[in-house]
């Protein structure tokens, strides 16, 4: 009997884990792949990563690299230094990675050295603001992979203008989408649980109605590393949440910002403004789908709410995903514009959009087609 490709999965960080479920169910139903998930710990906490794992139904981790937070440089090189072993060790036929995210650069950059074929899916994203430690993570990652997948056909071109070769590129679709197709039912069903929903007080929205809110997420060092413009954004979504709710689940850099600064305070000044736990992805999900509106910084959340039809506000100078704008319900905006936009949405002005044709929740069947083409 022919002995299986190996095939080394990386997980790393939160965005990651989406893109990864699909794509190991897949895998472990073609007989040609032996797939192997490796998490690099880059992101660790129960609410970061173990419930996405449970809640998703991806297997355990072959192997956990646990690196854990640190400046980017010396978690790029814990990443490096302990998945050049698991590399040496397991012997594997191809590294594939996903996203943009530290482990991503990480890991292509270790594989691409030893000599092995490297994959990336979600590539030719391009921000082209490299102020944006997730734009230099794409652009390493893309100059040194050998095949890559894409979810737009814009990436396509800017891959091809890069110089890459046309046959190893294959536009597959987008597999976030394939994650939120195939718990769409899932997400339904628990959205009347929700009130029970740990350290969520839900109180106002029993007063507004249920979906009368909106969410809110932001980490990104543009938003939150800087003392005087956080504060201008929690005034504004302040003031915004004595109109409607806005539920806000607290990424952990945020949080940590946010006490730094001696923030706290204000935030829990405004009643409307109801700050949470990070969420686990099904009730993310469905808080989402029954949103008015999601004002976030965000990368795939951009095209999470172009397929639900959600206006997305994005509070960023520019995305990478610029079809969520062109096709979609996404909008860049200020944050000196959120209390207008907001208003436009109320009053039924709000964004609407299409989802593109080929986020169809069938883009790790076409992934995996293909890789078995080609090894
Ligand atoms: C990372 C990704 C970003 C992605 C985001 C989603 C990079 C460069 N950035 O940013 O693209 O949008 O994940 O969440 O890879 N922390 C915890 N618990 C955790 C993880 C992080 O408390 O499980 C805290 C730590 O204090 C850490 C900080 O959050 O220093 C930032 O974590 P890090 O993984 O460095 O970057 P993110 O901001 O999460």
């Amino acid at each position: 009997m022919n002995s299986k490709i190996k095939l080394i999965l990386v997980a790393g960080a939160r965005p990651n884990f989406m893109k990864i479920a699909p794509l190991m169910f897949e895998l472990k139903k073609s007989d040609k792949f032996k797939p192997v998930l490796v998490h690099t710990g880059q992101h660790y906490d129960e609410k970061m990563s173990d419930l996405f794992f449970k809640q998703l139904g991806i297997p355990e981790p072959d192997i956990n690299l646990g690196v854990g937070s640190a400046s980017h440089a010396v978690q790029t090189a814990r990443i490096m230094k302990k998945f050049e072993k698991v590399c040496i060790d397991e012997e594997p036929d191809a590294v594939l990675v996903v996203g943009d995210v530290n482990s991503t650069a990480a890991c292509v950059l270790v594989a691409a050295k030893l000599n092995i074929k490297t994959i990336h899916y979600e590539a030719g994203l391009r921000s082209y603001d490299r102020r944006m430690p997730e734009e230099i993570n794409r652009i390493v990652t893309d100059s040194i992979s050998d095949y890559f997948f894409t979810t737009s056909p814009s990436a396509d071109e800017i891959l091809v203008n890069e110089g890459k070769k046309k046959r190893n590129i294959f536009m597959c679709g987008d597999l976030m989408i394939d994650s939120l197709v195939a718990n769409l039912k899932k997400v339904k069903k628990i959205a009347p649980k929700l009130k029970l929903l740990n350290g969520l007080q839900l109180n106002p929205l029993s007063e507004f109605g249920i979906s009368n809110y909106g969410l809110m997420t932001i980490h990104r060092p543009s938003n939150v590393d800087n003392i005087n413009h956080l504060a201008e954004l929690i005034k504004y979504v302040g003031n915004v949440s004595q109109k409607i709710p806005i539920i806000f689940p607290i990424h952990p850099r945020t949080l940590k910002n946010i006490n730094r600064f001696e923030l706290r305070g204000k935030l829990d000044s405004y009643k409307g403004l109801m700050v949470s736990d990070p969420l686990g992805y099904l009730e993310f999900m469905s808080l989402l789908k029954n949103s008015k509106f999601l004002l976030s910084d965000s990368g795939g959340i951009q095209a999470e709410t172009t397929w639900l039809n959600i206006p997305c506000l994005t509070l960023r100078e520019n995305t990478e995903r610029p079809l969520t704008i062109t096709k979609g319900s996404n909008k860049l905006i200020k944050i000196e514009n959120i209390e207008d936009e907001i208003k436009l949405i109320l009053e039924g002005k709000g964004k609407k959009g299409k989802a593109p044709e080929f986020w169809d929740g069938k883009s790790a069947e076409r992934i995996v087609k293909f890789l078995e083409s080609v090894f």
